[in-house]
């Protein structure tokens, strides 16, 4: 998969930008706050629909544009695939002077919606904070599993989203429960939970498979980029064991605690198996889920574990182990991508270089021809050599307007 150009209008600090961009690696250099990672949010915006640092895609268009009488902001690429060419062409709208954006998604030329974004572009973006994906919230950890399907499967994203309203449904349900208490609690609780379980365990199912797949890139990646002998071990840490059915309404499932600590592994499951257990579970932990007022077990509560040899990585891992993982865990993601859809996804790596020491620098480098094309932006040339300065594609920003670099590699 290829990008081959990119147009920006109005997007973050970008006025207006049109870009060509090669195969192979392109290094993009600016110093602090000029637009590098404003550049690379803007490619996994195309693919995903979405943007993976803004909470408001009212973030994203110009400051200086925004008091305008009709506001707006464009990114768009031509995206290049088994050669098949396709445009991509995402429009920020003012939604009736509310402040807000509304996006326009349009796939060559024809309105479609953002779902239809999925498998047109891959992208797999590394950042520095990326290292939360192991030390912070399970929510983080969540969101990765899901950019990665959803790049991956129309399906998963539409169970997703169906499970989402749902659960929101089923938890108001659930509240109004808890004030008055009426006669058919049991039938009403019953068809939400058979509509949960209907998209709850497709999401199941899809993650715990996604886990097991990256374990086993991650473990000889980490190897490599770890140099050590541990093996990084990730795990599928589910709210329920999606496995078996419940011992009893009493114990709803065995103590997570315990199995979160240690990381069990979980065979693969079909949707089917995952189905009995949710619903099976969901009808055990009825009691507590009425007390609390809102659904307690479902993929809405599913974590993803790190663990080097025995030790969980989120509460025992220094910074550098973290990182590592997180970087082994994303390259996983790429070769995993590349099976599933035979297209190398675009490798996005941002500032990620002076995160880490020489050695695991010139181990990232080393793996960057997995892929057929990486745009990688520095604050310094210096972190590469003088060999890889020659061959790459060399671009710099500065001040939200990029210019392309000729001739010898700069100092
Ligand atoms: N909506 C926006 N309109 C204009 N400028 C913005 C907007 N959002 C962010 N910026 C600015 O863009 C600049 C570049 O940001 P960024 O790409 O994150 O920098 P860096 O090169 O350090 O990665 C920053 O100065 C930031 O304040
Ligand atoms: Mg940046």
């Amino acid at each position: 998969m290829l990008l081959k150009h990119l147009s920006l209008t109005n997007f973050r600090n970008y006025i207006r930008l049109e870009l060509d961009f090669p195969s192979g690696l392109t290094l993009i250099q600016g110093g602090n706050a000029q637009g590098k990672s404003n550049l690379l949010e803007a490619m996994v915006f195309l693919a995903t629909g979405k943007s993976p640092r803004a909470s408001s895609d009212a973030e994203l268009v110009n400051w200086l544009v925004r008091d305008e009488p009709y506001p707006y902001a464009r990114a768009a690429a031509e995206v290049m695939r088994a050669h098949k060419e396709d445009q991509i062409d995402i429009t920020l709208l003012p939604n009736k002077g509310n402040g807000r954006f509304r996006k326009q998604v349009r796939i060559n030329g024809v309105n479609k919606r953002a779902m239809d974004l999925v498998g047109v572009m891959l992208t797999v973006l590394f950042r520095p904070e990326d290292v939360h994906l192991v030390s912070g919230s399970p929510n983080q950890r969540r969101r990765y599993l899901d950019v990665a399907l959803c790049q991956m499967e129309p399906a998963y994203c539409r169970a997703l989203s169906h499970y989402q309203k749902v659960l929101s449904q089923r938890n108001a349900l659930l509240r109004s429960l808890a004030e008055r208490r009426t006669s058919d609690v049991g039938e009403q609780l019953r068809y939400w939970d058979e509509k949960l379980v209907e998209s709850g365990s497709l999401v199941v199912a899809r993650r715990l498979w996604l886990i097991n797949e990256l374990a086993k890139e991650a473990a000889l990646l980490h190897l490599d980029l770890s140099g050590g002998v541990e093996r990084l071990r990730l795990r599928y840490l589910p709210s329920f064991d999606p496995g078996q059915q419940p011992r009893s309404a009493r114990t709803p499932y065995p103590s997570t605690q315990v199995l979160r600590e240690r990381g069990v592994e979980y065979e693969e499951l079909s949707v089917e198996q995952v189905s009995a257990s949710f619903l099976a579970h969901l009808f055990a932990g009825r009691s507590r889920d009425l007390a609390a007022g809102m659904t307690l077990l479902g993929p809405h509560r599913d974590d993803l574990g790190f663990y080097l040899g025995d030790r969980n990585l989120r509460i025992y891992g220094s910074r550098g182990q973290q990182r590592t993982a997180a970087l082994a865990s994303k390259l996983a993601e790429v070769a995993i991508m590349t099976r599933v859809s035979g297209e190398h996804p675009i490798l996005l790596l941002d500032d990620v270089m002076s995160e880490l020491d020489a050695t695991r620098r010139a181990m990232l480098l080393d793996v960057i021809p997995m892929v057929k094309q990486a745009i990688v932006t520095t604050t310094d040339w210096s972190y590469f050599s003088p060999g890889l300065l020659q061959e790459a594609h060399r671009l710099q920003v500065k001040d939200g307007q990029v210019l392309f670099i000729e001739g010898a590699p700069p100092d």
